[in-house]
């Protein structure tokens, strides 16, 4: 044959993602921008990023399928091997693919790791798994983590904190999200963005209650849609644009976005009104994507890197009339785009997010001008990080009037809104706005 097999190195690369994310703790979205930029096609890249999303949703099942399908665990060397024959089991149980092709591929797959000599054996457990698929697949054990794919920690959390819901949680966080945009006001409005975006043939939704929204229910290639590369739209969640709802910033405001990295919603403050922003994040890393989000808008702001649980290092003294605390969180409310996120943390992570949440809290609310208000935000689904941490703050502090917002999607968290994964289309998200009274 001598010539490549169809589609073997995006399986490949998403054998190798998979084992960065599994084995040595690294974040999907950065293993798979490395990788994946070596292949020419698009529809390779989205191959690949499909197959390792799909492993890392099913992992307990492979995982357990590949135990009972070897009859030894690979050699250390051979590791590479776990992880092809765990996507061309994810591909067999999607049955996209006719089978034999999914074979096929992974047999040159194993050789594109350098691992020839296993060929034989990627063969041979594929092949066995299609003969006996109904039997391994009926004798899976009746435990959530191996039905959802989560580990057990988390589901166990989720069911105390959402005893109605934590299947449909779970469930959700397996789903493909849809495609949300942010337009921006200062190129046009979203009435001629929607139909910019229908001409050009995407079926699209504007929801009355997140003004600046539009959400698109098939996938497409961002940079292709109309207005993007003009800055006239951005990548943001619904959920994530509520969060300005909740801020609700003026002309003329001194604003502080306390953990702003990326710049999502930084940029969308600074196109919804002419504030004097100041931008802090801890990362100068992502700092500097901060700073490309607001060039490519043509937006500015005062950028900080610093830490916000130590504002003395990097505050001028002038209070600020809005403050955003977009905390680091768990971020279990977008599992869905990022289903990575259940094996990279670990419940002793989520204790240290709670207490840097409440600590920076603590350390900003002092720089709210009286009048200010102050938004806490995260991403989480997890009463810890947000009902909980709300009810403390308010507790902590009594110069402040919760500022309830019954007519933004939510469910009532007293204090505060939930939204779970799917609600509405949305990401899973917190928020809370507080206004304080008077100084003290
Ligand atoms: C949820 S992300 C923020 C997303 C951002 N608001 C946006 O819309 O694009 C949380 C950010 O907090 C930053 N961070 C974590 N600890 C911090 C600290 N102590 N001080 C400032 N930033 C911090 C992280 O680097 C990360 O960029």
């Amino acid at each position: 044959m001598g010539k490549r097999v169809l589609g073997a190195e995006p399986r490949w690369l998403a054998a190798r993602a998979c084992l960065g994310v599994l084995d040595r703790g690294q974040a999907l979205d950065g293993v798979l921008s490395d990788l994946l930029q070596s292949l020419e096609s698009s529809r390779d890249r989205s191959l690949g990023r499909r197959l390792a999303h799909a492993v890392l949703r099913d992992w307990p099942a492979l995982n357990h399928l590949l135990g009972q399908l070897l009859e030894r665990t690979p050699r250390r060397r051979d590791r590479p091997v776990w992880f092809v024959l765990a996507v061309g089991l994810a591909e067999l149980r999607q049955a996209r693919e006719p089978a034999p092709a999914v074979v096929h591929a992974a047999v040159e797959s194993i050789r594109l790791a350098g691992l020839g000599r296993l060929s034989g054996l990627v063969n041979g457990v594929l092949r066995q798994f299609i003969r006996r698929r109904s039997e391994l697949e009926g004798a899976l054990p009746d435990d959530p983590v191996i039905r959802h794919g989560y580990p057990n920690w988390l589901i166990r959390l989720l069911q105390e904190d959402w005893p109605d819901d934590w299947i449909r949680i779970l469930e959700q966080g397996n789903q493909p999200p849809p495609l949300w945009l942010r337009v921006n006001r200062h190129y046009w409005t979203r009435d001629e963005a929607c139909r910019a975006l229908i001409e050009a043939g995407h079926a699209c939704r504007a929801p009355d209650e997140l003004p600046d929204a539009i959400c698109l229910k098939q996938r497409a290639a961002v940079s292709r849609l109309p207005g993007f590369v003009e800055g006239g739209l951005s990548v943001q969640d619904g959920a994530a644009q509520m969060v300005v709802e909740y801020l609700d910033p003026g002309d003329g405001d001194r604003v502080l976005d306390a953990c702003s990295a990326p710049g999502g919603k930084s940029a969308h403050i600074l196109e919804r009104a002419d504030v004097e922003l100041t931008a802090v994040d801890i990362d100068p890393e992502r700092l500097a994507d901060v700073a490309s989000t607001l060039e490519r808008l043509r937006l500015s702001a005062r950028l900080v890197a610093g830490d916000a649980t130590r504002p003395e290092d990097w505050w001028d003294g002038q209070p600020f009339d809005r403050i955003l605390i977009d905390a680091p969180c768990s971020a279990t409310g977008v599992i869905r785009r990022h289903p990575d996120i259940r094996w990279l943390r670990s419940q002793a992570d989520i204790q240290a997010l709670v207490r840097t949440q409440t600590l920076m809290v603590d350390k900003l609310w002092p720089l709210l001008a009286p009048g200010g208000i102050l938004v806490y935000s995260t991403c989480s689904v997890l009463a810890a990080e947000n009902r909980l941490q709300a009810q403390s703050l308010v507790e902590r502090h009594d110069a402040l009037e919760v500022l309830e917002h019954d007519e933004l999607p939510g469910r009532p968290q007293r204090p505060g809104r939930q939204l779970l994964p799917g609600d509405r289309d949305l990401d899973g998200f917190y928020h809370l706005a507080v206004r304080r009274l008077h100084a003290g």
